[in-house]
């Protein structure tokens, strides 16, 4: 199909995410990718600067993943997971024990982030039910976080940033306190935590869990917050009986530096979600993993299963993907290439910081953020960065970097100059 003819049908009748239909937004038709390069039909190349948001963290077209995804679907490509199982799932379910922390111990498949993020709501719910507190069914989260678009995900995303305040009144209330202060690096004092302690003590006989991303608050900000905070909050939570649930689907797998962001803070949540990275990017494959007294008190309790089941849970594929993709991450040098991939970001969209209209350049891991005063005009500066050879994809008021890890200085240089020449601009 030509180029003219695939963007007209697009136009006509492909819904892009967060979009609208018809209008006359660029896409921008991408033919391959390798490594880290997206090739559109055109014959430009793209050095990637997103992983296609945090996913690719090996690149595109990785030969061992390739060959793992050829092998499997000689096998089977899928089965459905009621009553049956396969090599590939659990296999996978065994890594996922073994990689996070000691007290996660049960896996659940999915397969997307947003619907993760749902069971663990559900399973929150459904453990104090199962023990008799039958009025604890919300959820305690703090503002600025992003969680899916699903609709018990979207009530715990920022009623602001989370862009989903035309649902409010549908989506179930939930209890809110401000972002932490206590930034990255930072102590958290008692006033740090105060709101959230109050809310906690005075709401707790009707939270079921709190939720939150560890240490990266991603969509609803990109914000890195104090590790201290992250471990008084699992403090409170014990000491008020309320579950914890950590959202690693986008900090998960080493983008932070730890291959779990709540590394940071040395703790383990009740219920921890994964995704995104989890399959390299290859597949839909997220994972929501509890300990045995979650798994098991649900299980014992009434009405004695857990009420979730999707037709495409654990596919043989995308598990064998994750499979393949996680030995991978584990055979490289990943914590040091993330550290240079940090240094070099830090080097390199330092100068934003004199730039005007500018708040704040920030980077942790293998994530490098620019924060303006404005949101970014899309229309203008999305070509821009396509014309300087790069994939950069901003959103409202944030220029962001997270690119594969596999990136190599050279092309990783001409991400960060093409970000501060656009934004001089
Ligand atoms: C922290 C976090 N949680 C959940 C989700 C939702 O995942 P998915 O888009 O796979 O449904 C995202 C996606 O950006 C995310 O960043």
């Amino acid at each position: 199909m030509k180029d003219e003819q695939l963007l007209d049908i697009d136009k006509s009748h492909v819904w892009h995410p967060y979009s609208a239909m018809g209008l006359d937004h660029p896409v921008y038709p991408v033919a391959s990718a390798d490594g880290v390069r997206l090739k559109l039909t055109d014959g430009r190349e793209l050095i990637d600067g997103m992983s296609s948001w945090w996913c690719a963290i090996h690149g595109y077209n990785h030969a061992e993943m390739n060959r793992a995804l050829q092998a499997q679907i000689q096998k089977m490509s899928h089965v459905m997971f009621g009553g049956l199982t396969h090599q590939p799932a659990v296999e996978l379910a065994e890594k996922l024990v073994a990689l996070t922390p000691d007290k996660l111990q049960s896996v659940f498949f999915s397969d997307s982030g947003s619907v993760s993020v749902e069971v663990a709501m559900k399973m929150s719910i459904q453990y104090w039910h199962a023990i008799g507190h039958t009025n604890k069914k919300n959820f305690l989260t703090i503002r600025n976080g992003y969680h899916g678009d699903t609709f018990g995900a979207m009530s715990v995303c920022d009623p602001v940033t989370g862009m989903h305040s035309l649902f409010q009144n549908v989506l179930t209330q939930q209890y809110f306190v401000d972002a932490p202060e206590c930034l990255f690096g930072q102590p958290c004092t008692d006033e740090d935590i105060a709101e959230f302690e109050q809310t906690l003590r005075s709401e707790k006989k009707s939270i079921a869990a709190v939720i939150m991303e560890p240490i990266v608050q991603g969509a609803g900000g990109m914000r890195f917050y104090s590790a201290e905070y992250l471990k008084r909050v699992r403090e409170l939570c014990d000491h008020y009986h309320v579950l914890l649930i950590l959202d690693e689907i986008a900090t998960g797998f080493g983008r932070t530096g730890k291959l779990f962001a709540c590394e940071y803070a040395d703790i383990s949540p009740d219920i921890m979600c994964v995704g995104k990275a989890l399959t390299g990017g290859y597949m839909s494959l997220a994972a929501t993993i509890t300990t045995k007294d979650v798994s098991e008190t649900i299980s014992h309790g009434e009405p004695g299963i857990f009420m979730h089941g999707p037709t495409f849970m654990a596919n043989p594929l995308a598990c064998t993907a994750a499979l393949a993709s996680l030995n991978i991450l584990l055979a490289s040098p990943w914590q040091s290439e993330i550290t240079r991939i940090e240094k070099q970001l830090a080097a390199g969209l330092g100068p934003c910081q004199a730039l005007n209209a500018i708040e704040d350049v920030r980077v942790l891991g293998a994530i490098g953020v620019v924060e303006l005063s404005n949101p970014v005009d899309m229309a203008t500066v999305q070509p821009q960065f396509v014309e300087a050879g790069v994939w950069v994809r901003p959103f409202g008021k944030l220029v962001y970097l997270m690119p594969p890890f596999i990136i190599q200085d050279e092309d990783l240089e001409k991400l960060t100059t093409a970000v501060v020449d656009v934004l001089s601009n």
